[in-house]
């Protein structure tokens, strides 16, 4: 099988994000009732962590552990990688002894440096350009609540950050339409999304514009890991991107609200939108764990059977 890893969320076509979806389903529906599935027996994740974590360490700890294989955690405060060994020699050697490993860090060129190193698969837990498990798992929960995602309309409100930038890429594979709104000095360069060229992406200097109409609404922390030196400026900046029920009402009535979490409310949503009927804040955490495990059975067992 040829070695695949997951950095960006284009790094799987249409017809294999149907396929893991369908995987990621069959998964849960044996898990819900309790059957045991462990075709990942014997094998090993490294999970190598230099930002902080709760779902994707849980999800992914989690999920190998019900795949039948045991995961390993690393961070940079406890291993070499803190003290300045080369990205690449831990991968050659950490690939030598595991069998898959998820890395959250600072810059995507880091993890695209540790995978062209890497014997085994190795997957983006986040980085500063990109979180694709969140999106993958984000759209799948987005199925599961209201169908087919193809020719909606995501509205996005607030900076344009990693999350961001992953629903650019996921809009153009998966043929859906993105209305971003940020504050100005703050706009998406769909470049940096490493988009040249996109139809499916449009921006709005309000942001109850980009949420008119929406089938999806969401939006993230206005200052994310990495950029704690902004804050205060964010704060300021970012006042008039909270989804607000006013956000809300404009958009379709059937339209659905997510936060990939850690939330701030009355920063980047207000209480009443987060925790109101349309939010499916708790489903989309929950879905982390199952579309993860079926990427990983995909990246390490390819299609299969039953
Ligand atoms: N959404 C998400 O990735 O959460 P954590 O930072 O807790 O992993
Ligand atoms: N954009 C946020 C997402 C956290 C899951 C960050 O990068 O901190």
């Amino acid at each position: 099988m040829d070695l695949r890893h997951y950095l960006q969320f284009k790094d799987l076509d249409r017809s294999d994000i149907e396929y893991v979806f369908e995987r990621a389903r069959i998964i849960k529906d044996r898990f819900k009732r309790y059957e045991a599935y462990h075709p990942l027996a014997d094998r090993t994740l490294v999970m190598i962590f230099e930002k902080a974590s709760t779902r994707t360490r849980l999800s992914f700890e989690a999920g190998m552990h019900q795949l039948g294989g045991a995961a390993i955690y690393l961070n940079t405060r406890d291993s070499q990688l803190g003290r300045g060994e080369p990205v690449e020699d831990a991968a050659q050697v950490i690939s030598r002894m595991c069998d898959i490993v998820m890395i959250r860090t600072y810059e995507q060129e880091i993890i695209e440096r540790f995978a062209a190193h890497s014997r085994v698969p190795v997957i983006n837990g986040l980085t500063n350009e990109y979180h694709p498990c969140q999106i993958l798992a984000d759209i799948f929960t987005y199925i599961e609540q209201r169908g087919c995602i193809q020719g909606r309309t995501v509205s996005w409100v607030g900076d344009s950050n990693n999350m961001c930038h992953t629903w650019l890429q996921a809009a153009e594979v998966l043929d859906f339409n993105v209305h971003v709104s940020t504050p100005p000095g703050y706009e998406v360069e769909p470049e940096r999304a490493g988009l040249y060229g996109t139809d499916h992406f449009e921006s709005f200097a309000d942001p109850l514009e980009a949420c008119r109409g929406a089938d999806l609404v969401t939006t993230d922390v206005w200052t994310s890991m990495g950029f704690e030196a902004e804050n205060e400026e964010r704060k300021k900046a970012f006042a008039d991107w909270c989804v607000d029920a006013e956000m809300m009402a404009v958009a379709d009535p059937k339209a659905v609200f997510m936060h990939c979490l850690p939330a701030h409310r009355g920063e980047e949503v207000t209480a009443e939108v987060i925790d109101g009927p349309q939010s499916v804040v708790w489903d989309e955490a929950e879905n982390r764990l199952h579309v993860q495990k079926a990427l990983m059975e995909f990246l390490l067992l390819g299609r299969v059977a039953g």
